[in-house]
């Protein structure tokens, strides 16, 4: 059974319905390959057995074209003058990772063709198609075409070379550094299939916080046979790099990006690393950030390093995803200004090949945040998202948390900086300015559990992400009904209450830990559980009361313009929306404004009591969740359901937790009574 858990969304259950086997048999009879790529390979062995394994026949998988409804395969230099016109002009509307799915009518005999400009887009068409299947949806008369909206699509493995991963709850790292090159594991082949079926195209293998040691000949070519795994499914592989490795790992005396000799070691070390893998995507940085080392050290700037770094691989298409990141402990007046500060004067200063990653909010990962300002404050710089999977912040790979709907609200964010209609999404997927590279990455909640994720919801986080990074317009309801049906079932009877409890399980996580836009007040250094009162670290901005500035007077942190000001770094119109608290949507609140306990919200309740009763809500949000999760026992196997029900009784537990701990320690500066309805602490 542990099998279930570990096939993710590509389960392949046995259609039970005979007459849906039959409709889908009756258009699908064989299936033609018209080359033989190793992806093509690959899209063939997936249909193959994924239509026999669904629709429990066993049907022909040939090269050449007979009989009547056929699925094709093949890229569109493959097609037959035929069936190439039957295309007609949808070529024109893909992209080179695009794929057309048609149906079509050749000599009289109806087909479905699957196809794009170049292989990888008939894979991506494949599991398309079979997504239809899976979620139980017609295939007459296709007529799709889709392209993904990014070019890097792309997970950030916070891994350490001891197999520890940074931030990781779901075990060690997949990547088995020791038995590497020799061994290849089954496990990094399904790993790249489950990323190729949700579009993912690049995968940085290594921690932020980097080791020099993985540019080493040794390590390289370990890479380098991961790199010939993932290849064929359309995955570059990148790496993290540690910006004083020239020192480290090369003997130099200076990391200094200016220094003749530095330059010519990173030259070199691209030369290097490109022999072995010529389609290397390039290097993730962190610089000058938490420790880390950078160009600063030099007293060069963001822009020497990255463009340095750009350099080095730009004669073999690389690309240097420079992270923003930052914040210092000598402007301690406000962390979530500094990123923006640090990085819009540097707009249209990066080589063509950079492009800077930001996270989607201020301060870190946190289970709300308003969206970063700088997404649409440097329009003439490629900014890409980074999401974070693995739940830091968010309970771990113990509390159920669907991250999509988080996802989806930082994406249809406006960010006015073009007029009404900048979302966020439209500066990440190009359309805001047009630039060659676009890209959202997501920390990666990947370790070597059998279930892949820890939490068996969490696996719906992969996934989600992955679809978003295609299309980051996609509804978050459209990915969890899509999930659900490829995962566990087509019962609507499951679907519809499940899809609900996964919709508003983001909605209760606020509540019980950071309702009306409190933040960071987890405990310090694993970040796990409360921890609002803690106030003893060295740096300030790692206090919990830092972020909440509880006392007598009220609570929250006034980032208005009586307070740090930060709303100034928003477009007009938004920094207008949360600089008057009347207008500043109240789950931001307390993330703008410090407030009287006694300030009236918008449903006539003081902020005590309305603080008060979201911690209640959160608490009996998870209680629901439970009671609908209990019903779902009988549509699904044992193991998971019992998986997530002792998940979900942690994630009750924890939520009262939350709510006892942080009413507790805020109500001796309120001096105030918990009001009806909010449980007492036992
Ligand atoms: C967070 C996280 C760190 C991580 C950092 C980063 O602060 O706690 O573990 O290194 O983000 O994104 O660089």
């Amino acid at each position: 059974l542990a099998q279930k858990d570990y096939k993710l969304w590509l389960q392949y259950e046995k259609k039970t319905n005979s007459k849906t086997i039959s409709d889908y048999l009756s258009n699908i009879k064989g299936i033609v390959v018209l080359e033989d790529t190793e992806t093509l390979k690959i899209a063939k062995n997936e249909l193959h057995t994924a239509l026999n394994d669904m629709l429990g026949n066993k049907m022909q998988a040939g090269a050449k074209l007979e009989g009547n409804n056929t699925i094709i395969l093949g890229s569109k230099l493959a097609l037959s003058p035929e069936i190439q016109k039957e295309i007609g002009s949808g070529f024109d509307l893909i992209n080179d990772e695009g794929f057309i799915i048609k149906s079509i009518s050749v000599s009289n005999k109806n087909h479905i063709v699957i196809t794009g400009k170049k292989d990888i887009g008939v894979l991506y068409g494949v599991y398309h198609f079979l997504r239809l299947i899976q979620t139980n949806k017609p295939i007459q008369n296709l007529n799709i075409a889709d392209s993904p909206k990014t070019n890097i699509r792309i997970l950030n493995h916070w891994d350490n070379l001891d197999r520890t991963i940074e931030r990781g709850y779901a075990g060690f790292s997949l990547w088995n550094w020791q038995k590497l090159p020799g061994f290849i594991d089954q496990r990094y082949v399904d790993y790249a299939r489950a990323n190729a079926s949700i579009g993912i195209n690049g995968t940085v293998l290594t921690n932020v916080n980097a080791n020099a040691l993985i540019l080493t000949p040794q390590y390289l070519e370990k890479v380098e046979a991961l790199a010939n795994v993932f290849r064929p499914y359309g995955i570059k592989v990148y790496l993290t790099a540690r910006f004083s490795a020239p020192i480290e790992i090369g003997g130099l005396k200076t990391a200094d990006p200016k220094d003749p000799g530095v330059v010519n070691w990173w030259k070199d070390k691209a030369k290097e690393i490109y022999k072995r893998i010529p389609d290397f995507g390039g290097f993730l940085v962190k610089a000058n950030s938490e420790g880390q080392p950078g160009p600063q050290n030099y007293g060069r700037d963001h822009v020497d390093g990255a463009n340095m770094l750009a350099d080095a691989v730009a004669p073999f298409g690389g690309v240097i995803m420079w992270r923003a990141f930052v914040y210092s402990e000598h402007d301690a007046n406000d962390r979530a200004k500094q990123a923006y500060a640090e990085f819009v004067p540097y707009d249209g200063k990066f080589k063509e090949n950079v492009i800077v990653q930001v996270k989607n909010g201020a301060i870190d990962f946190q289970p709300r945040e308003p969206f970063h300002p700088m997404f649409g404050a440097m329009p003439k710089t490629p900014l890409m998202m980074e999401f974070q999977i693995t739940q830091e912040y968010l309970g771990f790979s113990t509390h159920l948390v669907f991250l999509p709907k988080l996802f989806q609200e930082v994406l249809e964010a406006d960010t006015y900086q073009k007029g009404k209609g900048t979302t966020v999404a439209k500066v990440v997927d190009g359309s805001y300015i047009k630039t060659k590279l676009t890209g959202i990455a997501g920390v990666s909640n990947i370790g070597n559990d059998l279930n892949w994720t820890g939490h068996p919801f969490a696996q719906a986080n992969w996934y989600g992400f992955g679809r978003l990074s295609w299309n980051p317009n996609l509804d978050s309801e459209t990915i969890a009904d899509e999930w659900l049906r490829c995962t566990f079932s087509n019962d609507e009877n499951f679907i519809s209450p499940i899809k609900k409890m996964m919709i508003e399980s983001r909605e209760a996580v606020v509540n019980y830990m950071t309702p009306l836009g409190l933040h960071h007040i987890m405990d310090t250094g694993h970040h796990y559980g409360p921890g609002p009162w803690v106030s003893n670290l060295s740096r300030p901005e790692w206090n919990p009361v830092y972020y909440h500035k509880a006392d007598k007077n009220g609570i929250g942190f006034d980032r208005s313009k009586t307070g740090t000001n930060a709303t100034s770094q928003y477009a007009p119109e938004v920094e207008k929306l949360f600089d008057n608290v009347k207008t500043c949507p109240e789950k931001d609140l307390l993330w703008f404004h410090h407030l009287d306990w006694d300030y009236k919200l918008k449903n006539g309740q003081t902020l005590w009591d309305g603080l008060a009763l979201k911690y209640q809500e959160g608490v009996d949000q998870v209680k629901n969740m439970q009671n609908i999760w209990n019903k779902a026992e009988k549509y699904i196997d044992n193991e998971r359901f019992k998986e997530v029900q002792m998940l979900l009784q942690i994630q009750y537990k924890e939520a009262k937790w939350w709510r006892d701990a942080c009413l507790l320690y805020f109500q001796q500066y309120s001096g105030k009574e918990l009001p009806v309805g909010v449980e007492k602490p036992a």
